[in-house]
């Protein structure tokens, strides 16, 4: 069901963890299932130094939050405002359809942290009507 992108970040998840004194926290919960995620980010000069997470989820979801830790590193944080979970899947080389509600966990955390940092609110969108479940 997984291709082999996402059984490889799956079974070596990069970034695990969390980061002391982190400079924005996200922590989101999945509706759908009940999973959690917590994303923590250290930001330097306007751009992402460091990002780690931590969740309670499905193998999906750990993939798509080991990918997004990866793609986030390095980013300004106006570049990192841009990434979606459809941005997040398609680096995977996709997601099984009944998994892309998963996604959703590792962009959405991301996004509050970044918020967070800002100190601005953060709405979690409802993405159910855009992925199929
Ligand atoms: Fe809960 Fe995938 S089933 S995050």
């Amino acid at each position: 069901m997984y291709n082999e992108k996402v059984m490889e970040h799956f079974q070596n998840p990069r970034n695990v963890g969390e980061i002391e004194n982190p400079d924005g926290v996200g922590e989101v919960g999945n509706p759908t299932c009940g999973d959690i995620m917590k994303i923590t980010i250290k930001v330097e000069d306007g751009k992402i130094v460091d990002c780690k997470f931590k969740t309670f989820g499905c193998g999906a979801a750990v993939a798509t939050s080991s990918m997004v830790t990866e793609m986030v590193k390095g980013k300004t944080i106006e570049e990192a405002k841009k990434i979606t979970n459809k941005m997040v899947a398609e680096e995977l080389g996709g997601l099984p359809p009944v998994k892309m509600h998963c996604s959703n966990l590792a962009a959405d955390a991301l996004q509050k942290a970044i918020a967070d940092y800002l100190g601005e609110k953060y709405e979690v969108e409802d993405h159910h009507h855009e992925s199929e479940e």
